[in-house]
């Protein structure tokens, strides 16, 4: 029975161990430069789940190439943790890391990087020798399918240097789905492409998410930025809070990572008072964790409920936008606790003041809300 126990607890999740397919603990990068070390990544938590496809944006230098080689172990964190499909890999040495890498990732780089005295295909079993997966003849045949899924089978026994920049991208994707890894890791894969060529690849790109990889892709392509199914935007080597990118869609890319700067997490427990009616505003909220719920106080001690509201939504606007006091209470619901961002007054109102777009879309949601509130008194 005792046994039965410890195999439930090592099964399910405990706190330390990762629950994700990809999880980042606090990875610091620093490099060193003449003028002392230099702080590309600053801390960064991320979790990535099995069958996601991210995009990872920002501007040039942000630590994007950074941030995707401490994931494929081109390089490693100067601190943190990075633990994939529940491995941490920033404990291995580079023999074990190449070994792992072989099977579990496939890596796209910007300029190809195909081994140039190599034939097209050889570059593809590559992969397939190192790992020593399937026989050499298998690796033949697949090594052509590959090629053949990519549209340059006619140039499979042509060296890199006799193939266009395109061509050489489809090879590398290939090459990349040798051992038909789970995850694939991308760094502006179609960075040097024409955008015809580009939106072809990346097509091939959904495929395999739909097939079930995961798939984590640079780009700088705002296009096919928008085409992914969850953004990651990095700014001076730090990520921003992606509820607010959800909660506030309008903001520039600078005031994301202002405003990420000023938020305070703060958790409460199941049931915990977050809000209370008829109290002077403070914060504005934003939910990154669990579901809250709306209630009004009435004079007669009644409670009348309004609205559940969950990650990516936000409360706390309308007595800051509209004057006076709170106008509704908003606890942690009774099923679970809550983690909120909260930004403070001041900070909010210089938000407002620097996004017109996202103080009329805050404007829509009190006009929406205060409607439905007197709806129910
Ligand atoms: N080997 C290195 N030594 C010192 N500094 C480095 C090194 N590699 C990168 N950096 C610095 O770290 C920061 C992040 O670089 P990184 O290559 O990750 O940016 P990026 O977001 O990929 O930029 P880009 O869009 O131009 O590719 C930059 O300021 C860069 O100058
Ligand atoms: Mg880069």
């Amino acid at each position: 029975m005792l046994r039965f126990f410890q195999n439930f607890k090592t099964n399910g999740h405990s706190t330390d161990e990762p629950e994700h397919l990809i999880e980042l603990r606090k990875v610091v990068k620093a490099y060193k430069t003449d003028a002392g070390d230099f702080l590309a990544l600053k801390g960064i938590d991320l979790t990535i789940g099995a069958g996601e496809f991210v995009g990872i944006i920002g501007k040039s230098g942000s630590g994007k190439s950074t941030l995707i080689n401490m994931l494929t172990g081109i390089d490693r964190p100067t601190s943190g943790e990075i633990y994939i499909n529940k491995t941490g890999i920033h404990r291995f040495d580079e023999g074990q890391m190449a070994r792992w890498r072989g099977r579990n990732q496939g890596v796209i780089f910007q300029f190809f990087q195909l081994l140039p005295t190599l034939t097209v295909i050889e570059n593809v079993m590559l992969p397939m020798d190192f790992c020593n997966m399937y026989t050499p003849r298998q690796r033949q045949e697949r090594a052509m399918h590959l090629l053949d899924l990519v549209d340059v089978a006619q140039q499979a026994h042509k060296l890199p240097s006799q193939i266009s920049g395109g061509q050489q991208q489809r090879v590398a994707i290939a090459r990349a789905l040798a051992n038909d890894p789970p995850m694939i890791m991308a760094d502006e894969p179609t960075g040097n492409l024409d955008s015809r060529t580009a939106r072809q690849v990346f097509n091939l790109f959904e495929k395999l998410v739909a097939e079930g990889k995961t798939f984590l892709m640079v780009t700088h392509d705002d296009d096919l930025a928008r085409r992914v199914t969850r953004t990651i935007v990095i700014a001076d080597g730090e990520i921003v809070n992606e509820w607010l990118v959800k909660a506030l869609p309008t903001l520039s890319q600078e005031m994301l990572v202002k405003v990420t700067r000023q938020l305070q997490t703060q958790t409460f427990g199941p049931g915990e008072p977050i809000i209370l009616q008829d109290t002077e505003p403070d914060n504005f909220y934003i939910i990154t964790k669990g579901t809250v719920h709306v209630y009004l106080d009435r004079p007669n001690g009644r409670e009348i409920y309004v609205e559940a509201l969950e990650p990516g939504q936000f409360f706390g606007e309308m007595a800051l936008l509209t004057g006076g006091t709170r106008r509704a209470s908003v606890r942690a619901a009774r099923e679970n606790s809550v983690e909120v961002a909260a930004l403070g007054r001041e900070a909010f109102f210089e938000l407002i003041n620097e996004s017109e777009e996202t103080h009329e879309a805050l404007q829509d949601v009190v006009a929406q809300r205060s409607q439905n509130i007197e709806q129910l008194v």
